[in-house]
């Protein structure tokens, strides 16, 4: 069994060297929401998610070796000094000491970018701290270079989420399930493993584009909306139906019954958002205009039949799912309707992708 001292790197030589690794490392969006978490970043349910493509962050992780055994490191955003990040990658490199005792040795200046625009209101975390673990892992590599390339990938996920629950799913795959579940062969708790099983050609592809609805800070943060779960009135009910909802997914994603997926996924989105609202003490992070655009996309799927539908995050913002092969019709609806009622008329188009990629330096 794969448990947590498989991914222990006791053995490793130390690189009395310097260098750097880049990679990038996409966004997620989840149909089947993990909310809510027990001790060690260990989700409460399982979820599912597709890999999205264009939101993307870029990280460089510059080693340098050091003679003292501590974790030393700098951080930029975009070449300059971001010290506000510190206290998240501080407690990153804490948790993931004990498995990567090789970090100890280097001191690392981490320089980061978004291809997404700043301040979007997306949340970086998914992609940030997946790709700060695999130029970890490419250390890991060069110093312990013995372990097989689904070791390293797992290890990958593992990392991520000790950084971000939701960062273990933008790691490898277009379809990505976390978190132990009797539906899905090897789902494990520890990392993000790729949906194994047949899936219907109309989700190739499958098309997201991201609404910017609201760009402010959220009044209540993922870390604390995951806490409240934790004597939830409707907590128990709600991981059951998570486990149920993979395995409806499952054989709709078989099936390309796109009537099902649609009905799926914004339960799911107005579930998370429940539990929100039913939370002690409760929370909204739903804005008017998230609720506008949510009645106007079932007006435009009522009145022309094409199968769009919404799922939400941890935020205002409204992600539109949609074929390939509608993407003339849906994007010329989300121009000139949907994009009214985002701030400054932003939103992002994106699609499905498939995970972390090594950027060799010039
Ligand atoms: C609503 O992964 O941001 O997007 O593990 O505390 O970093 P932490 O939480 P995070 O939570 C994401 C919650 C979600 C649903 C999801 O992506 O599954």
């Amino acid at each position: 069994m794969t448990t947590l001292d498989t991914f222990k790197t006791n053995d490793y030589s130390k690189i009395n060297t310097k260098g750097s690794f880049t990679f990038s490392a996409p966004s997620n969006i989840a149909l089947v929401k993990y909310w809510g978490k027990k001790e060690n970043q260990i989700p409460a349910n399982p979820s599912l998610s597709f890999t999205l493509n264009n939101c993307k962050t870029v990280t460089t992780l510059q080693y340098e070796s050091k003679a003292e055994k501590n974790v030393s490191f700098d951080l930029l955003f975009e070449g300059q000094p971001k010290e506000s990040f510190r206290p998240k990658i501080q407690k990153y490199f804490e948790r993931i000491q004990d498995l990567c005792p090789y970090i100890l040795d280097y001191h690392f200046t981490i320089d980061t970018k978004n291809t997404f625009p700043h301040s979007s209101g997306i949340a970086s975390s998914a992609s940030g701290m997946a790709a700060l673990s695999a130029t970890i892992i490419a250390l890991e590599k060069l110093v312990n270079p013995h372990q097989t390339e689904d070791y390293y990938l797992q290890k990958t996920s593992l990392l991520a989420r000790l950084g971000s629950g939701s960062a273990c799913r933008s790691i490898k795959g277009n379809i990505v399930v976390w978190g132990e579940t009797e539906s899905i062969e090897n789902s494990s708790d520890l990392f993000g493993v790729e949906f194994p099983y047949e899936v219907h050609s109309v989700f190739e592809n499958y098309q997201d584009t991201i609404l910017l609805v609201d760009k402010g800070e959220k009044q209540v943060s993922s870390t604390v909306g995951h806490d409240l779960m934790h004597n939830h009135p409707f907590a128990i009910r709600r991981f059951e139906q998570a486990h149920e909802n993979v395995v409806k997914l499952k054989a709709v994603l078989k099936s390309g019954n796109l009537e099902q997926f649609i009905a799926l996924v914004e339960s799911e989105a107005l579930t998370l958002h429940a539990m929100m609202m039913t939370s002690i003490p409760y929370f909204i992070l739903m804005k008017p205009n998230t609720l506008e655009i949510i009645n106007q996309i079932w007006k435009f799927r009522e009145t022309t039949n094409i199968p769009i539908c919404f799922t939400l995050d941890a935020g205002a913002n409204v992600h539109v799912l949609y074929p390939e092969m509608h993407k003339t019709e849906v994007q010329d609806f989300i121009e000139n309707e949907l994009s009214k009622h985002c701030q400054n008329q932003q939103f992002i188009h994106d699609e499905m992708g498939f995970g972390i990629q090594s950027i060799v330096n010039l």
